[in-house]
């Protein structure tokens, strides 16, 4: 045989032959050429696919490819490679995390710290359902991340966060590396047609500290909490880094199972259980008072062997027709109820206390303190609000102090433990002027200001971030750092000044090279339509939260008419009172602000108009494409549909569609939907969505 031809045979890229020789009768040099010319040839058609999305070979065609691997590499254990296409790596980094809508609205549960509370909550569940001894499953309650996860005929299609319980993001590739999550159900011929089930990514003591190590290694900031390294983990763009990470997955709830009923929470846990997804084994069946206390005892004696974090308990009625009768609260079911473990004390040295700047210009000061283990986590600081909290504490530097951490809680001093070095003659005060711009400060009550506003850098460092916050304006990659760096070099004066950002110009700035530059640019114009709400509350109005945006948009339905209001005009919208009324109306009043305003207008930020309701609208926020003949409906019908239900319908696939509708003869959409892990719904799938939603 020639060289050449020899070549050939092993270019899986170009010539990706299938008429092998079987592998029992291939040499071991033999077989470790192929290997590698397959695991050549694999990596090179998932980048045409995923990255390229420009695939060359069939899928079958690369199955089978695939399947050659698996088969060299169960028969010469020797030539295993951690790098193998085989090995759960996620290949190449995705652009950005697609949103996706929850099944089923993904709930919080109500958190109780104190026992009297967990006593009413079993009263009232014993009142509510009528029986003496209502059984409850209790649960750990996990320190995680907390993902949906669905499978559809026992594969896994689609994992998402949980974002704000109703939209969250497409994290599938990432979820694919956790080696503990099945790619297909176990005994998948008996499992439902339809899953969606609800789980915590954890990360493990031991994986924990290795990503710290690695990070440290590298220059990069160590995370603070195995949870913050888990959500880090989980957003990251570059699936590779995350099957490093090792995260582990343990499963609590069935979302949504199609028309089959669950008959109990119990039920639910042995049904995952028997279907392959890992559950905690210590849940168990209590029904009074006392089994819940011991419960909640033993496992927070256990807290302290488990090698992952849990902060408390969940309890939860184990009756899933009794549920339905309880119902939901706001956000969280009045079945469940978490009972948190008492935060973690430490004593330490206070060292000093400096003084911070925040986004509305107050000043806080903030304990630099000796750095304590806290429960595995190192504090380092603590806010100590204002003066008279300062006061109250009668800290100062040198002190001994109390701290603890609370759940999600920042770091709190408790308190000065006895013992404490002697005081100092002076008390405690805020600067007269602030320490970042120099402005003379003022005080309102509590509080003391700085009155400069965006000409004070960390006032304008915290407005960005505030506005490209998930809950405003949605742009990725503009957090505190980046702020902070965009501000220190002059390029930004104002909100405004993110859209007139160009890649080379980001590309200067330290930590960031020609793909993380394109991707901010690109984060920053996908912000250009944004939803009335979202821009008006992302402006940083003051009294202007989410719900009283929401409210404006919903009244006034585009910006030109809140701009433009009266303050008469403004107080008539339901829930605004003259005090929010007035600060709305200066706002736009203010010279500055009609600048910025002007500025971004010119950018091209434009707040989409609102519609105005009617009846529900279940698929607000979605982007769907269509593709293809559907059998049942005009193209025009099905997207009118959609739109009904509040969805947007647009004619290509971008980072931002959520689901494609693939009739008989799709076009390219498809493809471009498979590869950006866009959810992709036939005809049939479409028909039942739309069922569930219109009812
Ligand atoms: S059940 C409707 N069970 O705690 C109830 N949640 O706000 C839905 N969590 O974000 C949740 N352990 O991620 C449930 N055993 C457990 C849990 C648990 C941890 C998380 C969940 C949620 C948060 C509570």
């Amino acid at each position: 045989m020639t060289a050449a031809k020899q070549d050939d045979e092993l270019d899986f890229r170009r010539h990706p032959r299938t008429d092998f020789t079987p592998v029992g009768k291939v040499s071991k040099r033999q077989a470790q050429r192929e290997i590698e010319a397959l695991r050549d040839g694999i990596a090179f058609h998932d980048h045409k696919y995923y990255v390229d999305n420009a695939p060359v070979i069939s899928d079958r065609l690369y199955d089978e490819l695939f399947h050659r691997l698996q088969e060299f590499e169960a028969a010469f254990p020797k030539l295993h490679d951690p790098n193998s296409p085989t090995m759960r790596v996620g290949g190449e980094p995705v652009e950005g995390l697609a949103k996706i809508r929850h099944t089923a609205p993904m709930l919080s549960l109500h958190a109780a710290l104190e026992r009297a509370e967990v006593e009413d909550f079993l009263d009232f569940v014993r009142r509510e359902t009528g029986e003496r001894k209502p059984e409850l499953v209790a649960e750990p309650k996990f320190d995680g991340l907390s993902l949906e996860v669905v499978y559809e005929h026992g594969s896994l299609v689609r994992a998402a966060t949980r974002g704000d319980g109703h939209t969250g993001e497409d994290v599938t590739r990432n979820a694919r590396t956790i080696r503990s999550l099945p790619l297909r159900l176990a005994a998948s011929d008996h499992a439902p047609d339809f899953l969606a089930v609800r789980g915590e990514v954890i990360l493990h003591s031991r994986a924990f500290q290795a990503i710290n190590r690695r990070r440290i290694e590298r220059g990069e900031e160590p995370f603070a909490n195995p949870r913050n390294a888990t959500a880090g983990m989980m957003r990251r763009l570059d699936p590779k880094a995350v099957a490093e990470a090792r995260l582990d997955i343990t499963f609590y709830d069935v979302l949504d199972i199609g028309d089959t009923a669950i008959v109990t929470q119990w039920n639910a846990l042995e049904m995952m259980h028997d279907w392959g997804l890992k559950t905690d084994p210590h849940a168990d069946l209590v029904s009074d008072r006392r089994e819940v206390r011991e419960y909640h005892q033993a496992l927070e004696r256990e807290r302290e062997n488990l090698d992952y974090e849990i902060d408390g308990i969940v309890l939860k009625l184990n009756d899933c027709a009794a549920r339905e009768r309880l119902g939901t609260r706001h956000r969280s079911p009045r079945w469940a109820l978490a009972w948190k473990f008492p935060p973690r004390q430490q004593v330490t040295t206070l060292q000093d206390i400096v003084v911070q700047v925040g986004m509305t210009g107050m000043l806080t000061p903030v304990a630099l303190l000796k750095p304590v283990d806290v429960g595995g986590v190192t504090v380092s600081r603590a806010t100590l609000h204002n003066e008279d909290e300062v006061r109250r504490k009668d800290v100062w530097p040198g002190c001994r102090v109390r701290v603890q951490r609370a759940g999600d809680v920042i770091p709190e001093i408790v308190g000065r433990v006895d013992g404490s070095r002697s005081p100092p003659d002076k008390p405690f005060e805020l600067p007269r002027y602030c320490p970042a711009c120099g402005t003379k400060t003022v005080h309102e009550g509590a509080y003391v200001l700085c009155p400069a506003g965006l000409a004070c850098a960390p006032q304008l460092v915290g407005h960005l971030q505030h506005y490209a916050s998930r809950e405003a304006m949605n742009i990725d990659g503009v957090g505190e750092k980046t702020a902070r760096k965009l501000v220190g070099a002059g390029l930004v004066e104002d909100v405004a000044d993110l859209y007139a950002l160009d890649r080379d110009t980001v590309k200067q700035l330290e930590g960031f090279g020609a793909t993380s530059a394109t991707n901010l640019v690109k984060q920053i114009r996908a912000s250009l339509e944004p939803e009335l709400d979202r821009f008006l509350f992302a402006l940083g109005i003051r009294h202007v939260g989410q719900r009283v945006a929401q409210q404006l948009a919903q009244h006034f339905e585009c910006l030109e008419a809140v701009e433009q209001a009266s303050l008469d005009g403004i107080e008539a919208v339901p829930d605004i009172g003259p005090e929010i009324a007035r600060s709305v109306h200066a706002f736009f009043h203010a010279k500055e602000n009609r600048r910025t305003l002007d500025k971004l207008h010119d950018h091209g930020v434009a707040p989409r108009r609102v519609r105005r309701r009617r009846g529900r609208q279940p698929l607000a926020g979605q982007t769907f494409v269509f593709t293809g003949t559907l059998g049942n409906w005009t193209r025009d019908e099905a997207e009118a549909r959609a739109e009904a239900l509040g969805a947007r319908t647009t004619s290509s696939v971008s980072a931002k569609t959520g689901y494609v509708v693939a009739g008989t003869d799709p076009g390219s959409k498809l493809d471009e939907a498979r590869s950006r892990g866009v959810t992709i719904l036939d005809e049939h799938d479409f028909a039942k969505l739309l069922k569930r939603e219109e009812t």
